[in-house]
């Protein structure tokens, strides 16, 4: 834990250890705490550390509520949320007390749609499973029969949530002469739709039809095990399903079961319920399951964008001036 001494500037607390494209801004401009661990501050720790703030560099680890607003005190004026999403935070409060919260937009979309990408190709063809199977010496012949999966070329692909990166998901898949369904709460509008040669469809039909389902919704009360044991009864056994959102969007015990069972085939997690995943959590023990551990975003260039973004955030908040990215814009129409 490094402490600065407030001298005249206003005292920042940051939740870990950012890139230094942004961190250095914050540092030249701000009496600046790093929270150094690699795991977060400890919840008693984390609301100690924020006392007297006038701003708090957050991480989706960090929930911010009611009880962090009254631990940081009045002098708050910002919380910037190093992520795009923004669960960990309590909107509504932030915004009763006048608080506005910026996120990092934009930045991150192409990164994370490549991971989704990978994990899509890795579970439809098996990849980290036939990785294992030569690590453990099984690899004897080529088999006409060996760890047979899934084409991704020529399939359809579904995509839950058909925002920026739901997008940058139909963008790849024309690359692959995939056939592409979407689902969100409304229809993108046709000019999207021909651009990305994108079919709405509803969300059973998207279930029914698709051979790969990629999940890009905000978690909130609607978006909850949204793929629930019903959802994965009406998918395709030889589906694959992909989850780079949130992982409290999936009902965890209904996806082993669905895994174990064959009611789909196969499912690639960038997120899970909890994060980390329990070492005894079923879905470990599943060979058709391949977890990694949320690094969506984690390439070394889109991590720097996200750090001076949410440096720019937090500054603009210090300043008193609208934040590049706020997420509850309404503060400012108070
Ligand atoms: C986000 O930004 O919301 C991701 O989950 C982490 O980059």
């Amino acid at each position: 834990m490094s402490r600065a001494e407030p001298g005249g500037r206003p005292r920042v607390f940051v939740a870990r250890r950012i890139p230094a494209e942004g961190l250095d801004a914050v540092t030249a401009a701000c009496a600046t705490d790093v929270w150094e661990d690699e795991l977060p501050p400890p919840r008693a720790e984390l609301l100690r550390l924020i006392a007297g703030c006038d701003g708090v560099l957050t991480l989706l680890t960090d929930r911010v509520d009611d009880e962090f607003l009254d631990a940081a005190g009045p002098g708050l004026r910002v919380v910037s949320n190093y992520a795009v999403g923004f669960d960990n935070v309590d909107v509504v409060a932030c915004t009763r007390r006048g608080i506005p919260i910026g996120n990092t937009p934009g930045v991150l979309t192409e990164t994370t749609a490549d991971l989704a990408w990978a994990l899509l190709m890795a579970s439809a063809r098996r990849v980290a499973e036939g990785d294992r199977y030569v690590r453990a010496g099984r690899w004897r012949t080529w088999g006409p029969q060996l760890l047979l999966g899934g084409d991704v070329h020529g399939s359809t692909l579904g995509i839950v949530g058909f925002g920026r990166i739901g997008q940058a998901m139909a963008r790849r898949a024309a690359g692959f002469g995939m056939t592409v369904l979407y689902w969100d709460r409304s229809a993108a509008g046709s000019d999207v739709e021909r651009d990305l040669d994108a079919t709405y469809a509803d969300f059973d039909e998207l279930l029914a039809r698709s051979d790969l389902v990629t999940l890009h919704v905000a978690l909130n009360d609607e978006t909850r095990h949204l793929i629930d044991a019903a959802a994965l009864a009406r998918m395709k056994p030889s589906a694959v399903l992909v989850n780079t959102s949130r992982g409290p969007v999936v009902d965890q015990a209904a996806l082993a079961n669905a895994l174990a069972s064959g009611t789909i085939a196969a499912a690639g997690l960038d997120v899970t319920d909890p994060e980390p995943i329990p070492m005894d959590d079923p879905l470990l023990r599943l060979d058709n399951c391949l977890v990694v551990p949320h690094i969506a975003s984690a390439s070394h260039a889109t991590r720097g964008k996200m750090a001076k973004m949410a440096a720019a955030n937090l500054l603009a908040g210090l300043h008193g001036e609208r934040l590049p990215n706020p997420v509850n814009p309404e503060v400012y129409e108070r």
